[in-house]
């Protein structure tokens, strides 16, 4: 990133641009919730639905953000004042940032539970040879006092990396850690088709079965396209406000929304054959992830260098996502409250801290505390999955379908016409009424009222 003449910083170049937002959008959102919400909720059924939501939904909302965020190159809360005088629409902005803050929190969590298996099976500790001592491994890992302390770990790599600014270390690693990912995880897909449960795994999740899609079905996919994309919230916004004026921003919507799918898939390649062939349950949840992929190592010859490398690898790939993640706040903070780069990513990471601690314990010693009966790693990835994401989409497709200046939103995506962007009025059609339409209606459903 090079700094702009009003102090801002903006992406050098427009692989850089791009780069960064898929290393935000790729992430734990597709490695470990992919799974395990299509696992909870009918295989399928799910995948179906999250498809047609990531590209009738996700693509055109995360369009809308690009076009808010480059537009005004300002943090959420800020972009939302600056393109209109209604001080109302400023309040999303605030709902980003809270919700950001949830989302950081669960996420560390998990993210820590990364690096405890990579160091563990860096140490050859990893047991899987059965489905029980897989599920012990776990429960040892994860309960108790400990898991927050690899939150911390994590929170403190996430600190380190905002603090020394965006490029200079998550830029660089991404660019080489994210590629040996994917070919990992391609890798690990072909290994999946010599399963015996291959044929039902692949069956549980491509084999469409429309009976299964129910309400909760469809708010579940509906979150997952917002969350595996980033949306919602301001974070593609405030990525977006670094780029530069002749980054598409039509075509960067398509190809971040297609890798992002990909990697989805893939993630459901690995996991489900395995499910199957080891006599495990998909519905398992959020530690689904955790108690199949170390079975899949096991099995490998040198499996504990492949779960070592596969780990460091989802560890890498949670920074670049909780980065942008907090860039939400931390903007927000900084241009909008006037701190210092440094206090504003402090006062972030320590709110983190306190809700990651929370949900850490989730899985042990407050386990039995329920709200709503969810405990409370499961309320803030639900609730902000599910209902801050969407809503926040929800706004942000209307203000930029009926609220901004049609020219502006046109010369956004034309590059001030350098180049041609042919489905500007269907763009702007499916943001007025396809966008904010199907959310309330999927809202309304899950709640019962249609
Ligand atoms: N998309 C990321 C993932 O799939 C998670 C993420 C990063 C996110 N920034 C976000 C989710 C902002 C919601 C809002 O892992």
């Amino acid at each position: 990133m090079c700094k702009e003449n009003n102090n801002r910083a903006i992406f050098a170049t427009k692989f850089g641009a791009i780069a960064t937002t898929v290393g935000s959008a790729v992430g734990l959102g597709n490695i470990w919730r992919f799974p395990y919400e299509a696992g909870v909720h009918g295989g399928s059924a799910f995948m179906l639905c999250y498809i047609i939501f990531l590209f009738l939904l996700g693509v055109p909302v995360l369009c809308a953000e690009f076009c808010m965020g480059r537009a005004s190159r300002s943090n959420v809360f800020g972009a939302y004042g600056k393109l209109s005088n209604e001080k109302g629409w400023k309040i999303t902005g605030l709902i980003g940032i809270l919700a950001s803050l949830m989302i950081l929190s669960f996420y560390s969590v998990v993210a820590g539970w990364t690096a405890e298996y990579c160091l563990t099976s860096l140490t050859e500790q990893l047991d899987f040879h059965d489905r029980m001592a897989g599920h012990n491994q776990f429960v040892n890992l994860t309960t108790g006092y400990q898991p927050i302390i690899w939150t911390v770990i994590f929170l403190i790599c996430n600190f380190i990396i905002l603090t020394r600014g965006v490029t200079k270390g998550i830029e660089r690693a991404s660019n080489i850690m994210m590629p040996i990912l994917f070919v990992l995880l391609i890798a690990f897909c072909i290994n999946s088709f010599t399963l015996s449960g291959c044929k039902e795994g692949l069956e549980f999740l491509f084999k469409p079965d429309f009976r299964k899609i129910e309400p909760s079905v469809l708010l579940g996919a509906m979150g997952q396209a917002f969350f595996s994309l980033s949306l919602g919230l301001g974070c593609m916004m405030t990525y977006a406000s670094y780029f530069n004026q002749s980054t598409k921003l039509g075509n960067a919507a398509i190809t971040i929304a297609s890798l992002d799918l990909l990697v989805a898939i893939f993630s459901g390649i690995i996991i489900f054959p395995a499910v199957f062939s080891f006599g495990l349950s998909p519905e398992a949840g959020p530690t689904l992830v955790f108690e199949v992929l170390p079975f899949i190592f096991n099995q490998l010859p040198t499996g504990a260098v492949w779960a070592t490398l596969f780990f460091l690898l989802l560890f890498i790939a949670s920074l670049t996502s909780t980065v942008s993640m907090s860039e939400i706040s931390i903007t927000y903070f900084c241009e909008e409250k006037k701190m210092s780069r440094n206090k504003a990513t402090i006062l972030s990471s320590f709110i983190a801290l306190v809700g990651g601690s929370l949900c850490a314990l989730s899985f042990g010693p407050l386990r039995d505390f329920t709200i709503c009966g969810l405990t409370v790693f499961n309320l803030f990835d639900y609730i902000s999955s599910n209902i801050f994401l969407p809503i926040g989409g929800m706004i942000c497709s209307i203000f930029v379908g009926w609220k901004m200046k049609k020219s502006l939103v046109k010369n956004e995506f034309t590059n001030y016409g350098q180049t041609k962007f042919h489905l500007f009025y269907l763009l702007i059609f499916v943001l007025r009424y396809v966008c904010p339409v199907a959310i309330f209606l999927i809202f309304l459903n899950s709640v019962g009222i249609l």
